[in-house]
């Protein structure tokens, strides 16, 4: 083939392609066009290759040359062609079209459990009373649990809270001190009171355990609000009006407060808390001030500094917002009943 006739037919075909290239409208048709003109068997430029091998041996470098020039321009096509479909065959849905006008798949979304809303409520109102929250361990030492609340080895409130041992970890060890979990939160008052000087006024919240058997008030397993206040001149008058205004804010209205004598190793004098709150009182708790047995083990002189103390009960303060009628429902974990709060 004369170098002429080979050149005429690369023009015409660099310009079939870039007609072709340019009515190319979905991938389906840029697939075929790539077979017709790159085809490794059958393709045009395959052809056209062949026909160079008949360009007589002087004219070739020339015949050549045009053929790579026209090979890269339709590869070029190809690509330019892929990008321009790429975007919009990207977008293109494949199914029906969404119906805008349907309502929408409300997404499942979780929510805190309620005792942890109302541990956080609880935070937030005593933390405008100017009370900071402490941590303590659920698992605790016979000091802490006991003896520094001025209950010793023989004494009768050890009774019902003496349990719930943990096994030491090193067995071979006995010397090691014996842990269990804790009865109260009241041992966060010894741990801050061993640390801080006074003037102390904290929050502790978290679990403790008894061997209480479950019913619709009782659980082995519930929450306290410790407060304790500790500083020169501290009064029951205060421990009354703190407690009140809690309850003011936490159950909403006017709510009264009443005091019923009774016994804790730890305060001195002690009382059960009530609340008057919907026409009937309830019981949330025990307080009292700090017994000066206390203060003494833990180096704070009872002449100069008095305090007061008290423990919430969690779950009851809890049941009362929400109206929840059963402890017990808070911890089958069932979702239809947490999800309606
Ligand atoms: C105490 O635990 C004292 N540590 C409270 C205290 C603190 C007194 C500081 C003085 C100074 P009591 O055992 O009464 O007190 O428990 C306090 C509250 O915990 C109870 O009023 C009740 O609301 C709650 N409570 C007690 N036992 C259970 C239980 N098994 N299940 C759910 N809540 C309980």
């Amino acid at each position: 083939m004369s170098l002429q006739v080979f050149l005429e037919s690369l023009d015409s075909l660099e310009r079939q392609a870039r007609e072709q290239f340019a009515g190319v409208v979905d991938a389906a048709g840029l697939e075929s066009l790539r077979v017709e003109f790159l085809g490794a068997k059958n393709g045009l430029l395959k052809s056209a290759q062949k026909q160079l091998g008949t360009v007589p041996a002087t004219d070739k470098p020339a015949a050549g040359k045009r053929f790579n020039e026209v090979r890269e321009a339709i590869e070029s096509l190809l690509e330019e062609t892929s990008s321009r479909l790429g975007d919009r065959t990207a977008s293109k849905p494949t199914g029906p079209l969404p119906d805008c006008t349907l309502p929408g798949v409300p997404p499942h979304l979780g929510h805190l459990h309620p005792i942890t809303q109302t541990i956080e409520l609880l935070k937030e109102i005593m933390g405008r009373l100017g009370f900071t929250v402490t941590e303590g361990p659920e698992v605790e030492d016979v000091w802490h649990n006991f003896v520094a609340l001025n209950i010793p080895e023989d004494h009768v409130a050890r009774d019902p809270a003496d349990n719930f041992y943990l096994q030491p970890i090193d067995k071979k060890k006995s010397d090691e001190a014996p842990a269990l979990l804790r009865s109260q939160t009241s041992t966060v008052q010894i741990r801050v009171m061993e640390t801080t000087k006074p003037p102390i006024r904290i929050i502790s919240l978290g679990r403790v355990y008894r061997p209480d058997e479950a019913d619709a008030t009782h659980y082995p397993m519930f929450h306290q609000m410790e407060g304790l206040w500790v500083d020169q001149h501290v009064t029951m008058a205060q421990l009354k009006s703190v407690l009140r205004m809690f309850a003011t804010s936490y159950l909403g209205g006017d709510v009264q407060i009443r005091f019923r004598p009774s016994f804790f190793p730890f305060t001195e004098p002690s009382v059960e808390v009530d609340f008057f709150w919907n026409g009937q009182w309830m019981e949330f708790g025990g307080a009292g001030m700090v017994d000066p047995n206390v203060l003494t083990s833990v180096g704070i002189d009872p002449d100069r500094y008095s305090g007061f103390a008290f423990g919430l009960g969690v779950e009851r303060l809890c049941m009362r917002r929400f109206g929840i009628t059963d402890i017990r429902e808070l911890y089958r974990n069932d979702v239809r009943f947490l999800r309606q709060f």
